[in-house]
C-alpha cells in the first residue's frame, strides 16, 4: 500500500489520478483530518496501514506566487525543510522507502559553451544569451544531479522558497532510502491558476526568460516508474528535456489557441522587480541524463507543450 501526502494539491491531485488509474492501491492523508507532520502519528499510520512507499507531495509554494514565502517563514520552513525531514525519519525508522517532490528552483541559469569549456551562467535575461537559448540550444546545457544548488542560502541571492527546497534536499537525502524527485514548472491541458500555460496567458504582461518545464502527468508517471524499476535511490531531474523561452511559449500559444488578446512583454529584468515581483526568480535549464538513464520515457518538452495545447481544457470561470 502506497501513502500519499499533499492529494488536496495541484501535484497531489496529478499523483492521486495516477494511482487511481493504474488501480495501485493507495491512501491519502491530509492534514484536515489528520496531522501528518507529526512523526509519532505519521509512523503510527505507516506502520497500522503497511505502507510500502511512501509519496511527498506536500509543501509550501506560497499563493499567489512565491512572494508570499518572504513573509510567511515559518510556514515556509515548516512545509519545504522541516516537514520532509520528519517525513523521511519517519520511513527510516519504519523502513519504508520515500519519494520526495522537490523543486528545480534551487538552480539558476545553465551551462554554457564558450571556445570549448563550459561554464555557468547564472543570469539568462541578458539578450545576447536568449539569443544563444533560441538560436544554438547545442550551446547550452542544463545543471544535473551532481551540481550543487546555485540558488539557495548557501549560493545567495535566493528566494526564501528556494532557500527552504533546497535545505529540505539537504536535510533528507541521507535519511533512510528515496527518491527527491526535482519538479520545474508545471504544465498541461488543463486551465488551472497554477499551470504555467494558463499563468501565461493571463499575466497583464510576460516575463521572458529560458526554462526547462515539467508536463504534469510526464512527471508523475516518470516519478511512479523510477520506484516501479527499482531505479537506484537518489535524486533525480524530473522534467521534459530540452527548454524553452517564455517567448517561444507564447508564441507557441498564439498559434495555437489563437487568443484575442496580444502579449507584451516586461522590457527587462529591472523593469520586472519593479513592478511585477518582490523576492528573485530561478529561471534554469536541467540536464535529465540520469532519469532517462533509467529507462524512463520523457518526451522533449516541446513536443509536450504543443499536445497541451493542441488539447487545451478552457477552465468555466
Ligand atoms: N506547483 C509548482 O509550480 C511547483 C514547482 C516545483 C516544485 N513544487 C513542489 O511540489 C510540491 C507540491 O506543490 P503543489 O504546487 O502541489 O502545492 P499545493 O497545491 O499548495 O499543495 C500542497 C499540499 O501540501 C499540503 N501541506 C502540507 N504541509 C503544508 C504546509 N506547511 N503548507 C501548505 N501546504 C501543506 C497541503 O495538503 P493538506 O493540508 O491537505 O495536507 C497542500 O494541499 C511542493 O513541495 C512544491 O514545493 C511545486
Amino acid at each position: 500500500m502506497i501513502l500519499l501526502l499533499g492529494n488536496t494539491g495541484y501535484m497531489g491531485h496529478a499523483f492521486e489520478k495516477a494511482l487511481q488509474d493504474s488501480k495501485t492501491p493507495f491512501l491519502s492523508l491530509s492534514r484536515k483530518t489528520t496531522d501528518y507532520t507529526r512523526f509519532e502519528i505519521l509512523i503510527e499510520v505507516i506502520r497500522k496501514n503497511k505502507i510500502t512507499f511512501l509519496i511527498n507531495a506536500a509543501g509550501y509554494t506560497g499563493k499567489p506566487n512565491v512572494d508570499t514565502c518572504e513573509t510567511a517563514w515559518a510556514d515556509t520552513l515548516q512545509g519545504n525543510t522541516l516537514l520532509p525531514l520528519t517525513i523521511a525519519q519517519a520511513c527510516a525508522a519504519a523502513g519504508v522507502p520515500w519519494g520526495h517532490v522537490s523543486s528545480g528552483c534551487i538552480f539558476a541559469g545553465a551551462k554554457i559553451s564558450e571556445n570549448g569549456t563550459w561554464r555557468v551562467e547564472k543570469d539568462f535575461s541578458k539578450p545576447a544569451l536568449k539569443k544563444v537559448a533560441e538560436e544554438n540550444p547545442f550551446a547550452i546545457r542544463g545543471f544535473d544531479e551532481t551540481d550543487e544548488p546555485n540558488f539557495s542560502f548557501r549560493k545567495p541571492p535566493c528566494s526564501f522558497y528556494s532557500g527552504t527546497k533546497a535545505m529540505g534536499e539537504e536535510a533528507i537525502k541521507n535519511v533512510g532510502e528515496g527518491y527527491i524527485w526535482r519538479l520545474r514548472i508545471p504544465f498541461d491541458e488543463n486551465d488551472n491558476g497554477r499551470n504555467y500555460l494558463t499563468k501565461l496567458q493571463r499575466y497583464a504582461k510576460v516575463y521572458d526568460n529560458v526554462n526547462s518545464l515539467s508536463h504534469r502527468a510526464d512527471f508523475v508517471r516518470a516519478c511512479l516508474e523510477l520506484w516501479q524499476r527499482k531505479a537506484p535511490f537518489g535524486i533525480y531531474n524530473v522534467t521534459n528535456p530540452g527548454f524553452v523561452t517564455s517567448k517561444q511559449v507564447v508564441g507557441m500559444i498564439e498559434t495555437i489557441l489563437k487568443p484575442a488578446r496580444t502579449f507584451e512583454f516586461w522590457e527587462s529584468d529591472e523593469e520586472f522587480y519593479r513592478h511585477a515581483a518582490k523576492t528573485p526568480r530561478s529561471n534554469c535549464v536541467m540536464d535529465v541524463t540520469k532519469l532517462l538513464s533509467t529507462g524512463v520515457k520523457m518526451r522533449p518538452v516541446q513536443e509536450a507543450l504543443e499536445d497541451s495545447l493542441c488539447h487545451w481544457q478552457p477552465e468555466n470561470r
